[in-house]
């Protein structure tokens, strides 16, 4: 395991975390690569409500994520949805991924979050607990990538919708 440092992003992290956005998903065919303009929009607005950074021990930034509110069936029901998360490629395969969601959920379990969604490989989103759940929607991918963890009641039901900022925004050159 690599040695980390995680903590809430901090005024001059903008660069770092939009320059490691680019890397991570450089290679994604999944991707549009626009996620740094998400997280962009996000905090321009104020709707980033969790962002955390993983840095090693001499201060590189190598690995983020991003939580931000979402509504389902239009009303703020205290959930929110992951992403974008991203480890640089070269360090990937080494536990920063893992350590960012554990720390994002429980930073979100603290600010009183009834849960968290994500799209994604369930591969990989179900080790912290992400299934599928029948009674949220998110229209659009195949709904095997939508997984939702409630964290005290059961979920709510209802179509999700995430902030503005996801809505397409234009791809860089
Ligand atoms: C996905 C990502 C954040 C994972 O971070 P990471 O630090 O490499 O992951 P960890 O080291 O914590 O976990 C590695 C484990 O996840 C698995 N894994 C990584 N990416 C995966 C994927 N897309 N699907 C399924 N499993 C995956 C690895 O096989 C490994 O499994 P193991 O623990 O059983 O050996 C990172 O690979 C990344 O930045 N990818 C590019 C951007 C991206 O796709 N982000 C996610 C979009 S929501």
């Amino acid at each position: 395991m690599i040695d980390l440092h995680i903590r809430s992003e901090q005024p001059g992290d903008a660069a770092a975390i939009a320059a490691l956005l680019h890397a991570a998903f450089a290679g994604n065919p999944h991707s549009n690569h626009t996620e740094h303009l998400i997280v962009e929009r996000l905090r321009a607005s104020g709707h980033l409500a969790v962002s955390l950074a993983a840095l090693l021990p001499e201060g590189r930034l190598i690995g983020h994520v991003a939580f931000s509110k979402v509504a389902i069936d239009g009303r703020d029901e205290g959930w929110y949805g992951l992403g974008p998360l991203a480890v640089l490629p070269q360090v990937q395969g080494q536990g920063v991924g893992t350590a960012l969601v554990e720390a994002g959920l429980s930073v979100l379990r603290r600010k009183g979050a009834r849960g968290c969604v994500v799209l994604g490989e369930p591969g990989y989103y179900g080790r912290f607990g992400f299934a599928q759940d029948a009674g949220l929607r998110y229209p659009g991918p195949p709904p095997e990538y939508f997984l939702a963890l409630a964290f005290d009641s059961p979920a709510p039901q209802g179509v999700v919708a995430y902030d503005s900022a996801f809505a397409e925004p234009e791809a860089l050159p």
